[in-house]
């Protein structure tokens, strides 16, 4: 049935296939991603503004790598793996900030350069050469002035440079983006779908009449637009009305809405209402599962928006949870092989051009 069907993207989405079935749900294929595509590619660990101070740490993961990312006394910012060297404990959990990294099994010590600053007894050991047991380091990269990027493979292209107008335009059209900082975050959102389905779902607005009737009393679905470029592709929408069955939106309030997604986990985005910025991973757990995680950036000091977190919180985000696992129990069907994608060429709410562009960069990576 659906098995190995062929992968069909056409590179115009109006003649395209969608990804056949079997990506979505084989446990060797995963394995076959994290080597080609989440090995080789940027993801978000976190923002500047959470290590302002020499020490400041904190910790990303992406599959079953954990790393570590730190503030130094000279002030550069430097990533590692987050792995001991002696016999491989992990050495930091979440974020804080450590003079010295100390391994909780038998407190071997690191300077914040990664070098080995101390190994209890070792001092007594004949060719004990400290140099072989630094930290592994890994690349990264400061993203729109605050956001901290890593990747694993030390020869990818620089994020800066692949990744072209995205930083300017998020500054540019992000209300207040100079001066938001990090808040509250959702907690993650684990689901019963594989991290395409995430991200499928992510990428249109074609579900959000039928599958969101109060969002799409909340935006004008008649003015929604999307677009695609490079390694990225931008939603862009205003508010319908002030009274609608979201939230209610004050009248000085930000209007628009935007959501920007990066290539392959990153998504950027705000709602109408007070400023606000959210940065949201999405990253596999297994073949069938993922997890979102959220980083959200406020105005200091701004009153909660309570009723569009509610909205959010109880509505918005429930919705996505139960399309997107509808869909995955529908891709391990017997009954299915690959869809068809619908297109808009004025970009207009019916489009799912930016689905296929992810899609396109995808097998693209795949090399299929
Ligand atoms: S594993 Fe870290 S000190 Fe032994
Ligand atoms: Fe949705």
């Amino acid at each position: 049935m659906n098995d190995f069907a062929p992968v069909a993207i056409h590179a115009d989405p109006a003649l395209s296939d969608t990804l056949p079935g079997w990506v979505y749900t084989s446990e060797a294929h995963l394995a076959v991603e994290r080597e080609k595509l989440f090995f080789k590619t940027w993801h978000y660990a976190g923002a500047t503004d959470e290590l302002p101070n020499a020490g400041d740490y904190l910790t990303a993961r992406l599959l079953d790598q954990s790393i570590l990312v730190m503030r130094g006394r000279d002030g550069g910012l430097r990533a590692f793996y987050n792995v001991c060297q002696h016999r491989a404990h992990e050495l930091l959990e979440g974020s804080g900030n450590a003079r010295v990294v100390t391994c909780p099994y038998h407190a071997w010590s690191y300077h914040d350069d990664g070098s080995l600053r101390t190994a209890r007894g070792a001092e007594r050991q004949p060719f004990f050469d400290p140099d072989r047991f630094c930290l592994k380091p890994v690349r990264i990269e400061v993203f729109a002035g605050r956001f901290i990027f890593f990747n694993l493979d030390p020869a990818a292209a620089s994020l800066a440079e692949t990744a072209g107008e995205l930083a300017a335009d998020i500054i540019a059209e992000t209300p207040d983006f100079a001066a938001l900082r990090p808040t509250t975050s959702n907690p993650p959102r684990p689901m019963q779908a594989n991290w395409k389905v995430v991200l499928d779902n992510f990428h249109e607005c074609y579900h959000c009449g039928p599958a969101h009737p109060a969002f799409a009393d909340l935006i004008d679905m008649a003015c929604y637009r999307t677009t695609t470029t490079g390694l990225w592709s931008k939603q862009k929408g205003q508010l319908a009305r002030a009274d609608n069955k979201a939230y209610p939106v004050a009248a000085q309030a930000n209007h628009m809405t935007v959501f920007w997604f990066l290539w392959p986990t990153t998504t950027f985005g705000f709602l109408p209402g007070s400023p606000s910025l959210s940065v949201t991973s999405t990253m596999p757990l297994t073949a069938g599962t993922s997890v979102r995680r959220f980083h959200n950036f406020a105005l200091p000091g701004a009153p909660v928006d309570e009723a569009k977190r509610v909205y959010g919180q109880t509505v918005l985000g429930p919705e996505d949870v139960a399309i997107c696992e509808s869909v995955q129990r529908g891709l391990n069907s017997r009954g299915y092989t690959a869809g068809r994608f619908v297109h808009d060429p004025e970009g207009g709410q019916t489009t799912e051009a930016a689905v296929h562009h992810f899609h396109r960069l995808y097998a693209e990576a795949m090399e299929f």
